[in-house]
């Protein structure tokens, strides 16, 4: 028997490694997909290994992750309850995809994962297993009894590492989970439990690992250049760059001037209601520029369908359903809706604040000539058709105001 296990080195996915290979009396294959987590990764193969792992794979998807997810999920717009740029979620998709092909290259029939039975990422994996590989079982530590009892709390996984000399890392625990990759951090659980509790407050300035405190940021504001094609940007100041590279850099300059912090109250899939702090500086940008772009190049009724959709899209990326058809088919209309969006976008990074700072496109759809309140050099528009515009849109307003009136005679 042989097990893919999505770890990530840390107390819990090590627990998990050491009590499968016991329970199942299985191999275990540890799996770590590198999308961005930096630091994060030093040692791990090792850690692996010495935890008992028979084979670890430690993939860089960075260039995948924002090629493939990041950025067709950008072209939509999409924003979680018109907060959450969607991080996390996005990622997961992702790494069931890769674990699914491990399994297969390895002969695996299990998959096993370190998430809560009470979150939004057992649904994402399994969901995302379900779409791909129907066949393989996913097995949840936490949501087993058998574990559950095991490991009533932190004090007894820590003893059971002591026991069977599982590397434990000595750095102390913080006061919250945090989860990072290429799009963002997320804070969530212990001293953010307490919605009342201020992470920006100055004394808790040293959570935050990816941005500036926005008071801190440079008092000079800083310009940027961001191109686009059919919706994706490709180019950073006129340099033409992979969306990694994008990504990268964009995450860079938006950290320096405190950009993209997001501090909410948000709906779990499963039911309850939690506290989620992030940070997506690059993200922020990238979401606020390609709003900018749309605006000059988009069709009035295509905008106004995409975003009649945009929360079912936000939705489905959130609950996990990223390889559903329904998500595909939606995408098709994204991606459709995207073939005029090119063009470049100027913004000015400040202090916590993306500001526009122009917009210009070849296929622009604005007219200045149309649009202006001169004299229309084009007489692409006759101010006297308005007349019979408006009276048309007019009648049932007037039929209805009628019938009110009459009623209450
Ligand atoms: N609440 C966010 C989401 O559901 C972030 C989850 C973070 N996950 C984690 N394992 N720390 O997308
Ligand atoms: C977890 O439960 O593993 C993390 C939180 C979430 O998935 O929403």
């Amino acid at each position: 028997e042989k097990i893919v296990l999505a770890y990530s080195g840390g107390l819990d996915t090590s627990i998990i490694l050491k009590w499968l290979k016991e329970t199942y009396d299985a191999e275990i294959i540890a799996f770590t997909a590198d999308i961005g987590q930096k630091e994060e990764l030093d040692g791990l193969e090792e850690k692996a290994l010495a935890t008992g792992a028979s084979k670890v794979y430690i993939d860089d998807l960075q260039a995948e992750f924002a090629s493939d997810f990041i950025y067709p999920m950008f072209q939509s717009g999409a924003l979680y309850e018109g907060q959450y740029l969607l991080g996390t979620s996005i990622a997961r998709p992702l790494i069931a995809k890769r674990m699914v092909e491990i399994a297969r290259a390895e002969g695996a029939t299990m998959i096993a994962h370190g998430a809560t039975g009470k979150g939004n990422d057992q649904v994402r994996f399994e969901l995302g297993v379900a779409a791909l590989a129907p066949d393989i079982k996913v097995v949840a530590p936490w949501r087993l009894d058998t574990f559950r009892d095991t490991f009533p709390g932190r004090a007894e996984m820590i003893a059971y590492a002591e026991k069977h000399g599982i590397p434990v890392t000595a750095s102390a625990a913080k006061p919250y989970s945090t989860d990072r990759n290429l799009l963002h951090i997320s804070y969530e659980s212990g001293v953010l439990e307490d919605p009342w509790f201020d992470p920006s407050a100055p004394e808790n300035k040293e959570m935050f690992l990816l941005s500036a405190d926005p008071q801190d940021a440079p008092d000079e504001p800083e310009m940027l250049e961001i191109e686009f094609e059919k919706g994706n940007a490709i180019a950073l100041n006129g340099e033409k760059l992979s969306p990694l590279q994008v990504m990268d850099k964009l995450n860079e300059l938006g950290g320096k001037h405190g950009i993209g912090r997001v501090d909410m109250v948000e709906n779990r899939f499963v039911g309850m209601k939690s506290r989620g702090v992030y940070e997506t500086p690059g993200g922020t940008i990238l979401f606020t520029a390609h709003r900018k772009m749309e605006s000059l190049t988009m069709d009035r009724e295509v905008m106004n369908l995409r975003d009649s959709l945009l929360t079912r899209y936000s939705t489905l990326v959130y609950n996990g359903f990223w390889f559903a058809p329904e998500r595909l088919a939606l995408q098709a209309l994204v991606t459709e809706s995207q073939k005029n969006v090119s063009g470049t976008v100027r913004v000015k990074l400040y202090k916590g604040n993306v500001i526009g700072a122009g917009v210009k496109s070849p296929v622009s759809l604005y007219n200045p000539d149309i649009a202006t309140m001169e004299a229309d050099p084009s007489q692409a528009y006759d101010q006297n058709d308005a007349t019979g515009f408006i009276s048309l849109n007019a009648l049932r307003l007037k039929v209805g105001k009628g019938v009110e009136q009459n009623q209450s005679k």
